[in-house]
């Protein structure tokens, strides 16, 4: 489904609009920056990582093609009109990363690589990557205070390639 420009899942694009249609409520204007890639979308942007930064950082930031949440169609980018910290980690101080972290679950989206939960997540802090989990799962997330997909499911942390 067309989500300002780029590709979600029906249920992803459903949430997302709850979800920027309140923002916009309360006077925060959300963008969006990347939803739904191909796998040579996602191969082509890793390797741009690699070639700037060396495969171990790119590991942190980027995930290899085939493993990206953004193959799914369950992950967006969001950032703010004019694009003032987009993709940064600046973003979390926006009126829009703010509402992120605020409001997310309540549309079923969490903020996927929160601050310090690199250990678990395997990639540095995303403020911007929101991740469709469906409003059951995000609201219980948020009520027993956990922050992670990996420490709701007991998976491993940051498994490995
Ligand atoms: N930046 C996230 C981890 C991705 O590439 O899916
Ligand atoms: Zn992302």
């Amino acid at each position: 489904v067309n989500v300002g420009g780029q590709a979600l899942r029906y249920q992803a694009a459903l949430g997302f609009w709850q979800f920027s249609d309140a923002a916009s409520a309360s006077g925060v204007p959300v963008t969006v920056v990347s939803a739904f890639r191909s796998y040579a979308t996602q191969a082509s942007l890793y390797n741009s990582y690699v070639a700037m930064y060396g495969q171990e950082r790119a590991d942190t930031i980027s995930a290899r093609p085939g493993f990206s949440e953004h193959q799914s169609g369950l992950a967006v980018d969001i950032g703010n009109p004019g694009g003032v910290c987009g993709l940064q980690e600046c973003f979390a101080h926006t009126a829009a990363g703010q509402f992120a972290a605020n409001r997310a679950h309540e549309f079923g989206f969490i903020v996927r690589y929160p601050a310090g939960m690199s250990y678990w997540t395997g990639y540095a802090y995303e403020p911007w990557h929101l991740r469709y989990v469906g409003k059951d799962v995000a609201m219980d997330m948020h009520r027993r205070g956990i922050a992670t997909l990996e420490q709701y499911y007991g998976y491993s942390p940051a498994p490995g390639y």
